[in-house]
């Protein structure tokens, strides 16, 4: 059982590592990286690649560690008492019509080995990664409304991702294998864009790279535009028929390239790369 990257995803050696580790070790694969690195389709491509589902849980500031667990749903069984004619009161009475299941009760209990995913988890508070620690170590806990243990009957392969919004408890980080997907150099930048646009043009592809890494070692850039906005910004530039050319200048100097927008997210970087290329323009 090896992940050794897939079709649609482009796995450099040192993650194909991590997520092989991670697995050896029995441990969640925390992955960090800029927004757009492919944290999120990790998962998802690596759950593809093994046959296995994959139970997804995105994490909001208002999530509770009980909700990926299970939740007790007590308004509904007071509505369905008080509604219920006899044939119904039997259900009424079993509390286990009255659990709703988290992902780790569903991950835990499926029949074959899965795969489960806790995106963005810096996006809680502080507590819930502590919250956690028992169910991702022993990989059970207990239900106090219907007095059962829920074990994995199977060992979920976890993925945790992080934008580093907050910082993760020590006790935590020490349950994980930890990966950082590094910013693709250009050649592994070339391979994912062959994977989304098989067919584009050369000097079309080798033009726009110079621009967006251009604009990407820019000092003092608020937001560096990532892997995603480099796809979204090719597509706009096939869709909308836009030549090699017309990313730079005549004379081979940076330019302002169109549809910028698709790359840069506020006018101050906007601006700042106004000026850049206003500067190179009168210094020549
Ligand atoms: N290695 C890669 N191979 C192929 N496509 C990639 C790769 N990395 C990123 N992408 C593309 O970038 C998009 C964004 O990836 P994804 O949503 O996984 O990023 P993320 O790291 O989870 O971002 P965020 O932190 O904002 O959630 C994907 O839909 C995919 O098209
Ligand atoms: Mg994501």
């Amino acid at each position: 059982m090896k992940f050794q990257g897939s079709n649609n995803y482009v796995a450099t050696q040192d993650l194909m590592l991590a997520v092989n580790a991670a697995a050896t070790l029995k441990r969640p694969l925390l992955v960090k990286g800029e927004p757009g690195t492919g944290k999120t389709m990790l998962a998802e491509e690596v759950a593809a690649a093994l046959g296995m589902p994959l139970l997804q849980w995105h994490i909001k500031s208002t999530t509770k560690a009980q909700q990926g667990l299970y939740e007790y749903d007590a308004v509904s069984r007071l509505r369905d008492s008080q509604l219920a004619g006899i044939e119904d009161s039997a259900r009424v009475k079993d509390i286990h019509n009255y659990i709703v299941k988290g992902v780790l009760w569903q991950a835990f209990t499926a029949d074959e080995p899965v795969a489960l995913l806790i995106d963005e988890i810096d996006k809680a508070d502080i507590e819930f990664p502590n919250d956690l620690l028992r169910e991702i170590d022993r990989m059970e806990f207990y239900c106090y409304e219907t007095r059962e243990l829920v074990k994995a009957k199977n060992r979920p392969l976890v993925f945790i991702t992080s934008n580093n919004e907050k910082e993760l408890p020590d006790a935590f980080l020490r349950r994980c294998f930890f990966h950082y997907i590094k910013f693709p150099d250009a050649t592994t930048m070339q391979q994912i864009v062959d994977v989304h646009f098989p067919g584009l043009k050369k000097e079309l592809l080798a033009a726009a790279m110079k621009t967006f890494y251009e604009i990407r070692n820019l000092p003092g850039l608020k937001k560096k535009p990532s892997t995603s906005e480099l796809l979204d910004w090719l597509k706009l530039l096939v869709a909308e028929d836009i030549s090699a050319e017309a990313l730079h200048s005549q004379d081979n100097m940076v330019a302002v390239p169109p549809l910028v927008g698709a790359l840069l997210k506020n006018e101050q970087d906007v601006s700042l790369f106004e000026k850049l290329v206003f500067m190179q323009r009168h210094h020549r």
